[in-house]
């Protein structure tokens, strides 16, 4: 949440390839934004709450002492949201709200005053609902005043679905973008649904001058939070109980959840 950094990057961070270029990143951030926080705990809006990465981020966001306003689709609803209140600082700094992507100006109240915004609500599989809930949290980030930056947490599976023969020796970085042919050809509805809504997000960012930062994760793995299952670790069991998979649906590299919330943040 810093404006030092160049605006607009995609951070893709799980390659081994882009290690170099990730580190440097990181450690170039990591000071300023130790110093941002001893110095200024803002307010920051985190969407789908409820879920895998979002309880991890809210975690680290409540360490680092910023006042959190996390949205969830029924903040009554116990068994999704029980275990962020048991995270330290949450009773002070944590505030939960309805937001549905769905609904239009459903995220007016939350992202209101927030200096940055970390979008990781996605619905599950559904083009349409993707690229219209995206532009749902950016119409409401264009209301706030004081927001500085967005932080939208896109997928990898933008980048890596591309036919090798077309692109034999090139490596993958930010600049690349997954073949929209072969996710249909391939009937990769989710990837499809990512790939739109990234590029709707980088469009309405540009046209209304947000800052916007997209993080591209591969799988994320590690303990959840949650008692729910995330929606990659219900494809993951899915595949343990011998379920078929596309061969791009699990060619990406397996990236841990611990510098996952930390390149959200750092960014
Ligand atoms: N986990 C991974 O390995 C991975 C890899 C690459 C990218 N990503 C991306 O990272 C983000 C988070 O993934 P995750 O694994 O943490 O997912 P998750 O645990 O399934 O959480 C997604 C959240 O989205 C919310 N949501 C779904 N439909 C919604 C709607 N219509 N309106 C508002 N909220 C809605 C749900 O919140 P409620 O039901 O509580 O409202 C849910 O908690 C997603 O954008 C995903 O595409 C994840």
């Amino acid at each position: 949440m810093h404006s030092s950094w160049s605006s607009s990057s995609r951070i893709f961070p799980s390659g081994a390839y882009m290690r170099r270029l990730i580190c440097f990143k990181v450690e170039h951030h990591h000071c300023q934004i130790e110093k941002m926080v001893s110095s200024d705990k803002g307010k920051v809006c985190v969407t789908g709450a409820s879920g895998f990465v979002a309880s991890w981020l809210i975690k680290r966001l409540l360490e680092s002492g910023y006042h959190v306003i996390g949205t969830v689709r029924d903040p009554g609803d116990r068994r999704k949201v029980s275990h962020l209140w048991k995270l330290p600082g949450a009773k002070e700094r944590l505030e939960l709200v309805r937001g549905d992507l769905l609904e239009e100006g459903s995220f007016d109240h939350a992202v209101m005053a927030c200096e940055g915004v970390f979008h990781t609500a996605s619905p599950e599989e559904t083009l349409v609902p993707a690229i219209n809930g995206t532009l749902n949290v950016l119409r409401s980030c264009m209301k706030n005043p004081f927001l500085r930056r967005v932080v939208l947490t896109s997928s990898s599976s933008t980048v890596r679905i591309r036919d090798e023969s077309q692109h034999p020796h090139n490596s993958l970085d930010e600049a690349a973008w997954s073949s929209v042919q072969l996710c249909e050809k391939l009937q990769l509805w989710y990837a499809l649904a990512k790939i739109s809504a990234e590029k709707a997000a980088w469009e309405f960012a540009k046209e209304n001058n947000i800052d916007l930062v997209t993080v591209l994760p591969s799988f994320v793995i590690g303990p959840s939070l949650s008692p729910e299952l995330s929606v990659t670790a219900s494809d993951i069991l899915g595949l343990l109980q011998g379920n078929r998979c596309t061969p791009f649906q699990f060619s990406s590299i397996f990236f841990k959840k611990q510098p996952l919330k930390k390149f959200h943040i750092c960014y």
